[in-house]
């Protein structure tokens, strides 16, 4: 399948309507439903727990695709899968044994997702390629939605598809995805698209026809 899926951030949706928001968005094209769980501790921002991951689950019926911005990963990977993560991406920066932590996430009968943040280099994740289904290139400095998309990582995605080679291994962007960035990082490899403030803009579980838009102009 080599179609182009579009992952929405609930970061940037209504917080106090989770189960309309993700319908809504569900309803208007999203691929999948990313969620980002950040710590203040690994990034300068907090998020959600497994609990409200648990609550978000039961109004998703496409893939729910956790993005832990968190560090320690492992203590916490059984409660993220019992709150029904499809996948679980943890970032190599958040540890030194990530190759223990993708195989502690597959022993939990989750997808396995790894991710680098913008000053990371590719090198990091080169010896656990076969424990991933999934690289997520971060293209801003994680912790918040609305910033600008750092460029430089265009090429690292060029690399990393050519490093995949055959493997079924997706390439994720998250940061700074708008109809302008969307096609520089298609181009170079990537196959799923993050998408916060591009995609909640402008709408609202009252005009969720804008959600539609907005997805189909990424
Ligand atoms: C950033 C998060 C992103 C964020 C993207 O730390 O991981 O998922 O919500 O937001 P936008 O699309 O607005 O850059
Ligand atoms: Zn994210």
């Amino acid at each position: 399948d080599h179609s182009i899926k579009i992952a929405p951030s609930i970061l940037s949706a209504d917080f106090a309507n989770f189960g309309g928001e993700i319908a809504a968005i569900e309803a208007q094209g999203a691929d999948w439903v990313h969620v980002d769980v950040m710590d203040g501790h690994f990034v300068p921002n907090l998020t959600f727990g497994p609990p409200l991951v648990k609550a978000i689950r039961k109004h998703v019926t496409t893939f729910m695709d956790v993005h832990l911005m968190i560090a320690p990963v492992d203590p916490y990977i059984d409660a993220f899968a019992e709150a029904g993560s499809d996948m679980i991406t943890a970032h190599v920066e958040a540890g030194p044994h990530i190759h223990r932590t993708l195989q502690a996430i597959r022993a939990a009968d989750c997808k396995a997702g790894v991710s680098l943040n913008p000053g990371t280099p590719l090198e990091s994740i080169a010896h656990v390629l076969d424990l991933v289904d999934m690289v997520l290139i971060m293209t801003v400095n994680p912790g918040f939605g609305g910033q600008k998309f750092i460029p430089s990582q265009i090429d690292k995605v060029r690399r990393l598809r050519a490093m995949i080679g055959d493997r079924p291994i997706h390439i994720q962007i998250d940061g700074g995805m708008t109809p302008q960035t969307a096609p520089m990082v298609v181009e170079a490899g990537a196959d799923v698209l993050v998408a916060g403030s591009a995609v909640f803009m402008g709408g609202s579980v009252d005009s969720p026809g804008v959600y539609g838009e907005n997805i189909a102009a990424l």
